[in-house]
């Protein structure tokens, strides 16, 4: 496939550090050594809806196209206020498509999962127009009490449009269970045969485990995709990471040896978006008029569950 459109869409609050100190025991001087955390969108008078919708409808007209004419509708999400339907079905209803949608729980590798699922969709010679949504709220996840793992994240939503073309050269996922190192439990009701009480669970993150899995496996996913395609690093235009800490990102840049130049950044805007920090992070180098014609651009992302993975593409 190839990707044709890009859309993204931010809350309209923008938190700054300074602002979180007058909650947390915490400072701008911190966060900022620490992660490359300036500010973040975080969700207040608006739904995660509207911006997954706002953003797909962006991408939509970036490529072009008419709702009616795409063939499937993937949302990576992690949590929204509706367990049941899937964001997808609330989305295709609000941009007046009419094909099947599903959602996949990803975490902050929604996106490269979903790329990977549409290509091999697109391979089934099923379907050809393919929408990827992914819209995360982690503001609804975190303790806002606990400073070490609040000021990490932010709300947002990216898109992207594909069709066909032959421009994904290769992909690679991973997943290694270590659940327990970063996790949230979902605050549902048991029935009366059930002894476990009802209890309200924020996410739970052991940061430096966290770290260093992220390093090791982004290092992994994106040599495997480069040995996979026979590209060199050297002949990579731009390095999207994950917008997770900008030592992580640090880390990858200098075991591939390659300039700051090629490795955009916006975690100091909008901090860790789950799996919408890549496809906003793509909307803005594109927006920016950044991707020439025949870049080629590596995409990389890891997350809860253990879960990891890398995509090599041509512009
Ligand atoms: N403000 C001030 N002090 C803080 C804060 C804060 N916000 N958070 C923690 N501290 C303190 C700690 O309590 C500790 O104090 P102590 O030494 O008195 O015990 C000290 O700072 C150092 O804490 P560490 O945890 O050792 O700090 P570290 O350098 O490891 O950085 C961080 C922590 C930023 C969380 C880092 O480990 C990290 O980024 N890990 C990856 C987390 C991540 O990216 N998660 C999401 C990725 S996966 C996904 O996207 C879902």
């Amino acid at each position: 496939m190839k990707i044709i459109g890009t859309g993204r869409s931010h809350p309209s609050l923008v938190v700054t550090n300074e602002m979180l100190t007058h909650i947390l025991d915490t400072s701008d001087e911190w966060i900022t050594s620490r992660t490359g955390i300036k500010e973040r969108r975080v969700i207040s008078s608006e739904n995660l809806e509207d911006l997954a919708i706002d953003a797909a409808k962006k991408a939509l007209a970036d490529a072009n196209m008419d709702a009616k004419d795409l063939d499937y509708i993937i949302c990576a999400n992690v949590v929204n206020e509706f367990v049941s339907p899937a964001m997808s079905c609330i989305i295709q209803g609000a941009i007046g498509a009419t094909c099947p949608c599903f959602d996949l729980n990803g975490a902050c590798v929604g996106f490269i999962y979903a790329l990977e699922i549409a290509e091999s969709f697109y391979r089934s010679g099923k379907y050809k127009n393919i929408l990827i949504v992914c819209a995360e709220e982690p503001s609804r996840m975190v303790n806002w009490h606990d400073r070490t793992a609040s000021v990490l994240f932010g709300d947002g939503a990216g898109a992207v449009v594909l069709t066909e073309g032959d421009n994904i050269k290769a992909t690679k996922m991973s997943a290694s269970c270590n659940w327990d190192r970063l996790y949230q439990k979902h605050e549902l009701q048991y029935s009366p045969y059930n002894s476990k009480p009802n209890s309200n669970l924020p996410l739970v993150m052991h940061g430096q485990d966290v770290f260093m899995f992220a390093t090791k496996a982004a290092i992994r996913d994106i040599s495997n995709v480069l040995k996979q395609s026979g590209i060199k690093p050297d002949e990579v235009d731009h390095f999207l990471i994950h917008q997770a800490n900008l030592r992580i990102i640090k880390s990858i840049k200098d075991f591939l040896r390659q300039p700051e130049e090629k490795f955009p950044l916006n975690i100091h805007r909008y901090g860790n978006t789950s799996s919408a920090s890549v496809p906003i992070l793509l909307d803005e180098v594109n927006k920016e008029g950044k991707l020439k014609r025949g870049d080629l651009i590596v995409l990389s992302a890891f997350g809860a569950g253990f879960v990891s993975g890398a995509c090599i593409l041509e512009w």
